[in-house]
């Protein structure tokens, strides 16, 4: 079997960060998400993975390379506009040959492994199998409708009134009959080529699809809420390490994960949470679901459920931050400057709570 992963489209939800990284580069518990849907597809077994990308390429080739660091070889798929899921797996056709095939979205977040579901897919006959879960807000997704028997009915792409409340979520199995299947569907009233009307044409075409139902967790981390609940499952799940430092006057619990290189002087941690490397942690408070990437400096700070991305510095600032979502070489900091008064230079699209 191969990967397919889709890593183009834009992110505008995720807006000031996704200005400039591509929203799959953003990273959960330290790893970006992209990294770890290829650690998944590694896992079960797969070599040979395709990435369709947009106008970040060059943003995600410099990050993932040829694949080597994960003993896989990498191959790019140019994707013009993001007409699409099913127009992604229409220009992959070249890529994926006549190979069963996992196409997996290069934002999604999900609970354990994905081996068991390959292999099972691997060893079947169905043309396609596709994996949903059960969830409260139906309307934001592809959804499912199933029959008595628990066979797929119908699928509706984010219907206003949605039949049923299970999801599709983004990892869809296929044979090369998905092909004729994109070739065949016309463009949605969002001018995009839906993966659920291919699955559709699939199913009214005499092919079989099969429905998995997952029932740990899973996140399409489109929104910085989701970002964050993402971050909160994973690093729940970390193994802790101290491969940094923590000095005797520091309080850091067993839950925490401190990377190579970082310090903490004088400071409490609570886990989960990891701090990236080098980072300096000074005189300051980390709590519970927090993930400080590499090289930033909390200091005379508190922070709690929130990321921090990398050379950030969070210094002296007089309340506690929480449920924060904060970019690169971002700078937050008290200001002793008169007249008194709160000083933004803040990024297009971006929100400030106050007190
Ligand atoms: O996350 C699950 C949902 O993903 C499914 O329930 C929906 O049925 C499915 O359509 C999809 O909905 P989204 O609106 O969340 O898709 P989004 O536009 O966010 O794109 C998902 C990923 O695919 C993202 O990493 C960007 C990439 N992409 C998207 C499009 C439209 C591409 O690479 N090319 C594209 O043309």
């Amino acid at each position: 079997m191969k990967g397919l992963i889709l890593s183009g489209g834009k992110g505008t939800r995720l807006y000031p960060l996704t200005y400039t990284r591509a929203k799959q580069l953003i990273p959960v518990a330290n790893e970006p998400v992209l990294f770890r849907v290829i650690r998944a597809i590694r896992d079960a077994g797969i070599g040979e993975i395709g990435i369709v990308v947009g106008d970040t390429a060059p943003e995600i080739k410099e990050a993932v390379k040829d694949g080597e660091r994960w003993g896989v070889r990498i191959n790019y798929i140019p994707q013009g506009a993001p007409l699409g899921l099913a127009h992604a797996v229409k220009i992959s056709q070249d890529f994926l040959g006549d190979e069963r095939f996992v196409m997996f979205l290069g934002d999604n977040v999900i609970q354990g492994g994905i081996s068991p579901l390959i292999s099972q897919f691997a060893d079947s006959q169905w043309n396609s199998q596709i994996v949903l879960t059960k969830v409260p807000n139906p309307q934001q997704f592809g959804v499912a409708e199933l029959d008595g028997d628990g066979r797929i009915k119908r699928l509706v792409e984010k219907p206003k009134e949605p039949p049923s409340d299970l999801a599709l979520v983004g990892i869809y199995m296929f044979d090369a009959h998905v092909f004729e299947a994109v070739n065949a569907i016309k463009a949605s009233w969002r001018n995009e080529l839906e993966i659920t009307d291919a699955i559709q044409w699939l199913i009214e075409h005499g092919h079989s699809v099969h429905p998995y139902i997952h029932r740990g967790w899973w996140i399409d981390t489109g929104k910085p809420m989701d970002m964050l609940s993402a971050n909160a499952h994973v690093l729940e799940e970390l193994t802790p390490a101290i491969e940094g430092t923590v000095d005797a006057d520091s309080k850091v619990d067993r839950r925490v994960t401190v990377q190579k290189g970082a310090t903490i002087i004088n400071s409490t941690v609570r886990g989960p949470t990891i701090i990236g490397e080098n980072c300096r942690i000074e005189n300051a408070y980390v709590g519970p679901f927090t993930s400080i990437y590499h090289d930033a400096v909390i200091e005379n700070s508190e922070i709690e459920n929130s990321i921090v991305l990398e050379f950030s510095r969070i210094v002296g600032v007089p309340a506690r931050i929480q449920d924060s979502l904060i970019g690169r070489n971002a700078v937050v900091t008290r200001s002793d400057v008169k007249p008194t008064a709160i000083k933004l230079n803040l990024g297009d699209y971006g929100q400030v709570g106050v007190l």
